[in-house]
């Protein structure tokens, strides 16, 4: 029989609801995005979050019903984001979810949004022949989050959809995320929020222009599987400020985003060679710590398996060295399609289906949590 789960995920600035069958096939997945909100203060206000999350959730979910053909009754289970995430965005959908199984008399599922994302590498894996296996050592790299796993199933647990699976974390940043990176960069000069969709195609059409600034490696003491890109944004900052000259085009284009304009084709002209320039030399620099650190894991750890999955894995140029390092090294590497890398509520339902299979539930008391690790 297969198993229909209602998805709901609100843990940051996208209102999201999807029907997944069997925690593999898409029946339908709706994001209800607040960058327009968050856009003109260059990072998500939580306050503001959670209004937008209560104004959007019912038609977010009623949307998602109608385009897999489906109505409340037909749904098995209905699947949360607990966290981690923003507390008072996480619990509109918690409340929400818990209102709908309590009245439907369904499962309710609570899923960590972290496993989300490392789901959504497995979500269209039944459409492609060779799908990814595990063992496996997974990236999660996103606006909030730079962390490494290696995950294996759990004792007594199969090669199936409905497998648990166990995470042992081997990195992670120990500053900002690289997400949170590409936006404070965005930030300072002066190209909006979110930073990474317009500063991956800027350094695409920065072409051979030549570099105002080289960026060193992150040395790591310790754990050399960590993280750290506060060190790089702070380095973009003391280059800003030592040449003024950045001033007039920064300024031109925070006018341009107040403006609402803040589309690709509209940002490019304000952009001379040095700042494309500059932009290329970022991504290189956090495109290099993030393939080379998650490599060396796993082939230290002897995996031959990788999976990348978060908002910064929609990064073409990160995914184009992934996949070019990856083979010169003999592994293999996979990545949700762009859409399912950023947030969204079928990796929540993909997630749910394997504790729905081994009955793990919520009960009305399920609270949101801002930091819940992952297991
Ligand atoms: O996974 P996500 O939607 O939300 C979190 O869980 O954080 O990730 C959002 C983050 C933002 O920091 C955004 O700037 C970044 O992912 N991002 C990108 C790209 N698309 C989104 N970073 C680099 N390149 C992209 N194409
Ligand atoms: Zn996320």
């Amino acid at each position: 029989m297969s198993i229909r789960i209602l998805g709901i995920e609100s843990s940051c600035d996208e209102t999201a609801a999807a029907v997944v069958i069997d925690g593999r096939e898409i029946l339908s997945s709706v994001v209800a995005s607040q960058i327009d909100i968050h856009g003109k203060y260059g990072g998500v206000v939580p306050e503001l979050a959670s209004r937008e999350h209560l104004r959007r959730i019912v038609p977010v979910v009623r949307e998602a019903l109608e385009q897999a053909n489906l109505s409340l009754r037909d749904v098995d289970a209905i699947a949360v984001t607990q966290g981690p995430g923003l507390v008072g965005s996480l619990l509109v959908g918690i409340t929400f979810g818990k209102t709908l199984a309590e009245s439907l008399g369904k499962p309710l599922v609570p899923v960590n949004h972290l496993e989300g994302h490392v789901h959504a590498v497995f979500l269209e894996a039944h459409k492609s022949a060779i799908a990814p296996a595990l063992p496996a050592v997974c990236l999660i790299v996103s606006g909030g989050h730079t962390v490494l796993y290696e995950i294996q199933f759990k004792d007594g647990q199969s090669v199936d959809a409905g497998s648990l699976w166990s995470y042992r974390k081997i990195g992670q940043t120990r500053d900002d995320a690289a997400g949170e990176a590409y936006d404070k960069v965005s930030k300072l000069l002066g190209l909006g929020y979110p930073g990474g969709p317009i500063l991956d195609r800027l350094a695409a059409a920065a072409g051979n222009v030549p570099a105002p600034v080289k960026f060193a490696a992150t040395k790591m003491r310790g754990n050399t599987y960590d993280f750290s890109f506060s060190g790089l944004k702070t380095a973009v900052l003391y280059h800003l400020r030592e040449n003024p000259d950045y001033l007039p085009e920064i300024q031109a284009r925070e006018s341009a985003i107040a403006r609402g304009e803040r589309q690709f084709d509209q940002l490019l002209p304000l952009c001379g060679a040095k700042t494309l320039g500059l932009v290329r030399e970022f991504q290189n620099a956090v495109v290099r710590d993030l393939v080379e650190r998650t490599l060396r894991a796993a082939e230290g750890i002897g995996v031959p398996t990788v999976l990348v999955s978060g908002g910064v894995a929609a990064n073409r140029q990160l995914r184009a060295s992934f996949e070019e390092r990856a083979l010169s090294a003999g592994l293999k590497v996979y990545f949700p399609s762009p859409a399912l890398s950023t947030d969204n509520a079928a990796m929540i339902a993909a997630a749910a289906y394997p504790r729905f299979a081994n009955k793990i539930f919520a009960d009305i008391s399920l609270n949101a949590s801002a930091s819940l690790p992952i297991e």
